[in-house]
C-alpha cells in the first residue's frame, strides 16, 4: 500500500518537474530569471511601507500612468487603510486635479468636469487600440498587473515555494524588467526579462526623474522598488488583511489540533 502511493507520488512528482521544465525551455533560455529582492510585504507578518506605496504612486503617477491604465483604482482607493493612505483632503485635491468624463447632461451632452474621489482614475488613451497604435504595443492594464506576471521557477524550486512562503514573482519580475533589463549598449528595445527579449515600452525610468520629497535617493532602482510596491498594493488591496487572518488561523490550527489531541487521549483511555 506504502509502496503504491511512494510511487504514485515520484510518478506526480516526475510528470510535473517534466512539464515545468519544458515550459521554462518555451520561456526562451536568452531570457533571463528575475533577481529575487526584499519587499517589506513578503512572509506570514509581512505588511506594506505607507511611505513607499506613497512613493510608488507618485512614480506611477508621473510616469506609468501616461501609458498604461489602473481602470480597477477609484481615486477614494488612496486614502484607504491598507493602502498608500493618503488624506481625504489630499485625494480630494488629487482628483480634482484630472479632468473626467461626465453625461449626458440635461441637454443629451457630455461634458468634462474635474475629478472627484469617487471617480476612477481616467486613461490617458481611450482605449488599447489608440495605445498601440500610438505605441507599437498596447501597455497592459496595470490594476492587476502585479499579480498577473509571473514566470517559471522549474523543479524543484517550485515545490519549495510554498513552503517558504514566497509569493513575489511578480514584483520581483517587474523590478527587474524596469531596473536591470536595459542595457545602454544594446538596442532600446531590448529586455533581459522580457520574453522574448525585445519589448515596446523602451526605458521608462532615469536617476533624478521623479521629484521625491522625503529625501530618499532619486535613483532607477529606488523608483523600481517603489513602484513595483505600489502596484502590488493595487493588486492585493487586502495582503495585509489576509496575512493577519492567516496567522489567526494558524494559531486556531494549532490549538485545535492540542484539543483534539487531548479528547482523543481521554476518549481513548477510558476505552480500556
Ligand atoms: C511611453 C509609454 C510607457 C511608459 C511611460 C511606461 N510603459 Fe510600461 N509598457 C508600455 C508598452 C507599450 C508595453 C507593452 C510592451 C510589449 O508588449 O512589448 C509596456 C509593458 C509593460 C510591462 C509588461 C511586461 C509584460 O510582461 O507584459 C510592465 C511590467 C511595465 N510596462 C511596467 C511599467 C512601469 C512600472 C512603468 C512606470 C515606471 C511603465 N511601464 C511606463 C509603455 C509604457
Amino acid at each position: 500500500m506504502i509502496r503504491f502511493k511512494t510511487l504514485g507520488l515520484a510518478a506526480i512528482v516526475a510528470v510535473t518537474a517534466f512539464t515545468t521544465g519544458a515550459l521554462a525551455q518555451e520561456h526562451g533560455h536568452d531570457t533571463k530569471t528575475p533577481e529575487r529582492q526584499s519587499w517589506s510585504f513578503a512572509g506570514p507578518f509581512g505588511s506594506y511601507d505607507r511611505a513607499q506605496l506613497q512613493r510608488g504612486f507618485q512614480v506611477f503617477r508621473e510616469v506609468c500612468s501616461n501609458c498604461h491604465s489602473a481602470k480597477g483604482l477609484y481615486f477614494r482607493n488612496l486614502a484607504q487603510p491598507g493602502g498608500p493612505q493618503f488624506s481625504e483632503a489630499q485625494v480630494k485635491a488629487l482628483a480634482a486635479e484630472y479632468k473626467v468624463k461626465d453625461g449626458p447632461a440635461d441637454d443629451g451632452s457630455y461634458y468634462e468636469r474635474p475629478g472627484r474621489p469617487a471617480d476612477r482614475l481616467p486613461s490617458n488613451y481611450a482605449n488599447p487600440e489608440a495605445a498601440k497604435a500610438a505605441l507599437g504595443a498596447a501597455p497592459p492594464d496595470m490594476t492587476v498587473l502585479a499579480k498577473a506576471r509571473s514566470y517559471s521557477r522549474g523543479f524543484p524550486l517550485f515545490l519549495v515555494d510554498p513552503i517558504i512562503q514566497y509569493q513575489e514573482h511578480g514584483v520581483d519580475y517587474i523590478y527587474s524588467l524596469i531596473a536591470l533589463g536595459y542595457s545602454d549598449d544594446k538596442d532600446p528595445n531590448h529586455n533581459d526579462y522580457f520574453p522574448g527579449g525585445h519589448i515596446a515600452m523602451g526605458k521608462p525610468l532615469s536617476d533624478g526623474q521623479v521629484e521625491y520629497t522625503d529625501g530618499s535617493p532619486k535613483t532607477v532602482q529606488q523608483y523600481a522598488k517603489d513602484v513595483a510596491s505600489y502596484l502590488m498594493w493595487m493588486a492585493e488591496p487586502k495582503l495585509e488583511d489576509r496575512k493577519k487572518t492567516g496567522f489567526r488561523v494558524m494559531v486556531f490550527l494549532i490549538i485545535f489540533a492540542g484539543l483534539l489531541y487531548f479528547t482523543k487521549r481521554r476518549v481513548w483511555a477510558a476505552a480500556h
